[in-house]
């Protein structure tokens, strides 16, 4: 049993100390079985997720956990997702199979994460549903998971720690990258905007900004370990540093970034039109090091659902937005999100969608079928759109958002430019794959030393949404 006099009560301290107790237990286990325990995390949902799940595997390893190369693992986690319905509905759908790996193995550990544990509903349909789960956590204490394992080794029971909400950020736990290369890096949690359809404000708290400090410390630390390139993380990125007690910019955060001696690359994710600053577009056009890449939700180009959405930007504020950025950087790319059906949509509505889909000219979009998230306030709305009009005008823009991509694909065609090498190529072994700065996706014949490095390759044939490409 663990001692409970020793335990440190600060952060990360305490955590270390499970650590070392819940290794006490994997290798007693190990021992027992005359074989090394395994995990397997599951992600779904967005780079937050990611992020979290890199955070939760460097704790695993610390315990002594190997990777598992399947969900019939001793350990499986699944970091879930509930911005859109069909993202639970996946989970509900893994858990059945899970039941029956865990018949076999009865020391099998099954733990849920992430943003749809934070969620009363859905905890509470596990706690009577599905018994057979281990450990619930939430998004405001992955940090904790060492704890949790040691729990669940010493209580015979579901072990379920959903905090509401936190002010704590704690730093320097291990975190292991999927890639060796590249690493997400969080400046920010949590979202202030409450847009109306949106659930991730109430799943993921307030919004809480990283110190710089920390910030280019372990971005320092990621580079002498080998990464050339890292996506700078929040919801709302735009509006970074308001809360700090020193407060910065945005721009300000990513001029020290961009000082990093030995970083060549730099992305981030998720800018609101709101609050894109004018200082972001000026230090974008001057910077070597930010890749021409600019992920910019829409959502709606109608300005009377904007304004229900609670966007606070119209049509008009948005296209000058991309008129700016083209203006600072003229090859840069540009990417969205757009929900179509939100309800109340009017034909006419959706066509103000198309109208900024037709003069945008978008790199690649991702369009979503607008989802009802109880709690949030456009799911109390008795005007929700049919299915069969929600389809009509999906099919509509997925079909001109994808022949504008193609067209704006096509015009690369031919020119020479940087790929950051990823991977070897899964279907073809003679090729490698790795992304342009504008993040398109480019094969050519390399082999596995080239990963991580970055190199010119003319793009000799477009084949829609990714090239074929030959190195120079
Ligand atoms: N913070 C980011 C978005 C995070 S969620 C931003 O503001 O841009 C990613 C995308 O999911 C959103 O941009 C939105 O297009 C979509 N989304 C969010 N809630 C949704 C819902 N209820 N139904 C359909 N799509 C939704
Ligand atoms: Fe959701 Fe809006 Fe926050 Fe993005 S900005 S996470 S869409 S509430
Ligand atoms: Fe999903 Fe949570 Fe991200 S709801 S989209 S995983 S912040």
């Amino acid at each position: 049993m663990t001692d409970t006099i020793n335990i440190p009560t600060t952060e990360p301290q305490r955590q270390f100390y499970f650590i070392k107790e819940a290794k006490k237990y994997v290798d007693f286990l190990s021992k027992e079985k005359g074989r090394a325990l395994t995990y397997f995390v599951n992600t779904f949902g967005c780079q937050m997720n990611a992020r979290d799940s890199e955070k939760i595997v460097g704790i695993l390893e610390q315990i002594g956990y190997k990777p598992g190369d399947s969900e019939e693992s001793d350990l499986v986690i699944y970091n879930t997702c509930t911005v859109r319905e069909n993202a639970n509905n996946k989970i509900y759908g893994h858990l059945g199979y899970l039941s029956s790996y865990k018949e076999h193995n009865p020391d099998m550990k099954i733990a849920l994460c992430g943003c749809m544990m934070q969620e009363q509903s859905a905890v509470d349909k596990i706690k009577s549903a599905h018994r057979f789960v281990d450990i619930i956590f939430g998004t405001h204490n992955i940090f904790m998971i060492a704890e949790l394992i040691v729990r669940s080794f010493e209580e015979e029971k579901m072990v379920v720690e959903v905090w509401d909400g936190t002010d704590q950020i704690v730093e320097n736990l291990p975190a292991v990258r999927k890639y060796p290369f590249k690493s997400g890096v969080n400046i920010m949690y949590g979202c202030n905007n409450f847009c109306s359809y949106c659930i991730v404000p109430y799943v993921r708290g307030r919004e809480r900004s990283r110190k710089p400090e920390d910030i280019i410390n372990e971005i320092k630390q990621l580079v002498a370990d080998g990464v050339v390139e890292v996506m700078l993380l929040g919801q709302n990125v735009n509006s970074y540093g308001k809360n700090l007690e020193h407060p910065i910019t945005f721009a300000q955060l990513l001029e020290q970034v961009e000082q990093i001696e030995g970083l060549e690359r730099i992305r981030f994710m998720t800018s609101h039109p709101k609050d894109l600053s004018d200082e972001l577009i000026m230090f974008m056009k001057h910077s070597k090091k930010v890749c021409h890449h600019f992920h910019l939700p829409l959502q709606s180009g109608s300005t009377k659902l904007l304004e229900d959405m609670n966007r606070h930007y119209t049509k008009e504020d948005y296209l000058l937005l991309v008129e700016k950025l083209r203006k600072a950087v003229p090859d840069i790319a540009i990417t969205t999100d757009i929900i179509v059906g939100y309800p109340g949509e009017t034909e006419e509505d959706f066509l103000e969608t198309m109208d900024v889909v037709e003069r945008v000219k978008y790199d690649s979009a991702f369009t979503f079928i607008y989802s009802k998230r109880s709690g949030t306030p456009a799911a109390k709305r008795d005007d929700q759109i049919t299915p069969e009009v929600i389809k009509n005008r999906f099919d509509r823009l997925l079909k001109r958002v994808q022949q504008l991509a193609s067209e704006k694909a096509k015009a690369l065609e031919g020119k020479t430019m940087d790929v950051l090498v990823e991977s070897v190529n899964s279907q073809n072994k003679e090729l490698v794959s790795g992304r342009l700065s504008n993040n398109s996706i480019v094969h050519f014949a390399g082999n596995k030393e080239l990963i991580g490095q970055i190199v010119s390759v003319k793009l000799v044939c477009c084949k829609g949404f990714y090239y074929i490409g030959e190195r120079i």
